[in-house]
């Protein structure tokens, strides 16, 4: 291999981390050789807001759909030697949830080795915390307790007692084992830019506090998330991670936690939010508890005027930001800080400086158009 150029499929390249990936993967330096060729490929056809100079092809297939997913990727099967999985769907039922993510990296695993000239020889798998904290967002089921890992996390902890569909995906990359090599990248809250990535938590904050509102906006949230630490993964660090796992010996058949490797409180971040959004900073006041899904749950037309007046990319509040998402995280009771030792141990040292990587990525959201620039004037949105 070490002559050929290494041949990516990213797929979930619209997403958080497949962006980052794709840009990544084609910088003249990046490990494995040089810029590698890459693929992209998403369910739904590129959004105007994707830089498509950053594939060499851009794919559309359902891969949960077998013989979609033959049919667009066996041309390529005799060329891919590295598959990024940084998709996944949630249907809520986490039972489903496994049925159908198992099922699509099975469809892509099949197409890819279709041929016998297939060259595929490493997978990489994204994850999350959620392996070592258990059902967090399962708002259907008020009878769990959790009783998950006590932070901060490791790597060999073992796996919870409750169905999870990362546990499926690190099974079934591992039963390809020795024919296949693969990583697990269990990433802790990811923040990027993506209009397609509902979980994003910069994009959910960005949309609840990048409009200008007449006051100072609070933040949501708990005594103890406000004061304790809590960390976060820059895209770009977790794309490095993905890369570096790819290429080196060390990182395969691995699971690895990542994190920017440092740490934060909630006070802290909502303090660089409110001047970067040039919002008032709130205290917390715990006797003003307000839930931001309830507060932001008919906030659609007026995102749609947002949209409007300031021309940004057209996009629905609810497939940008999905509020259920980040209350639990707003309200965990322990600290959710993984350790990145395994990583350096194995040789990755990346790692990013969250605050400058929250500044970085509220710039990109704004000169995507995602998001409302700083400079227009304030008036009064709605919201608050
Ligand atoms: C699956 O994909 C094939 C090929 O694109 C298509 O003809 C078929 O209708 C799809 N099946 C479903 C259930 O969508
Ligand atoms: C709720 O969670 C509990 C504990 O994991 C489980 O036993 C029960 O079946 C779940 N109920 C539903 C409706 O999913
Ligand atoms: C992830 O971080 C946790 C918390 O420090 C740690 O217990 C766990 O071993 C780490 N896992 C890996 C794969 O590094």
């Amino acid at each position: 291999m070490e002559h050929q150029v290494p041949v990516a499929l990213v797929v979930g390249v619209t997403g958080i981390t497949g962006l980052s990936l794709a840009q990544a993967l084609k910088q003249p330096h990046c490990l494995g050789g040089g810029p590698w060729k890459v693929y992209g490929a998403a369910r739904r056809p590129p959004p105007n807001w994707f830089p498509l100079s950053t594939v060499d092809n851009f794919i559309t297939f359902n891969a949960v759909n077998s013989t979609d997913t033959l049919g667009k990727l066996s041309p390529i099967a005799g060329e891919v030697t590295h598959l990024f999985w940084v998709t996944f769907q949630f249907l809520g039922d986490e039972e489903a949830n496994i049925a159908v993510n198992k099922a699509m990296l099975q469809n892509v695993l099949t197409a890819l080795t279709s041929t016998p000239s297939s060259r595929l020889t490493h997978v990489t798998v994204q994850t999350g915390t959620k392996h070592y904290m258990g059902p967090i967002h399962d708002p259907g089921n008020k009878s769990i307790v959790l009783n998950g890992h006590a932070p901060p996390f490791h790597e060999d902890m073992p796996r919870l007692p409750y169905p999870n569909f990362y546990y499926a995906l690190e099974d079934l990359v591992a039963s390809h084992a020795p024919s296949l090599s693969y990583s697990v990248h269990r990433a802790t809250i990811i923040i990027g830019a993506s209009a397609r990535s509902a979980m994003n938590a910069l994009m959910i904050l960005s949309t609840y506090a990048a409009p200008p509102p007449p006051v100072a906006v609070p933040l949501p949230g708990s005594r103890y998330t406000w004061e304790h630490f809590c960390d976060m993964i820059d895209a770009r660090v977790l794309a490095e991670q993905h890369v570096w796992a790819a290429v080196t010996e060390r990182g395969k058949n691995q699971a690895f936690n990542c994190t920017n490797g440092d740490v934060f409180t909630w006070k802290s971040v909502w303090r660089v939010l409110s001047e970067v959004f040039d919002v008032g900073f709130v205290e917390l006041d715990e006797s003003d508890e307000f839930d931001l899904v309830e507060l932001m749950c008919d906030k659609g037309a007026v995102w749609d005027e947002i949209v409007e007046k300031h021309g940004l990319e057209k996009t629905k509040l609810e497939e940008i930001a999905c509020f259920e998402a980040i209350m639990p995280v707003l309200r965990f009771g322990f600290q959710h800080v993984s350790s990145m030792s395994k990583s350096r141990e194995c040789g990755f040292f990346g790692h990013a400086d969250t605050f400058k990587s929250i500044r970085f990525w509220v710039g990109k959201l704004r000169e995507m158009k995602l998001i409302p620039s700083y400079e227009y004037v304030a008036k009064a949105n709605g919201y608050h």
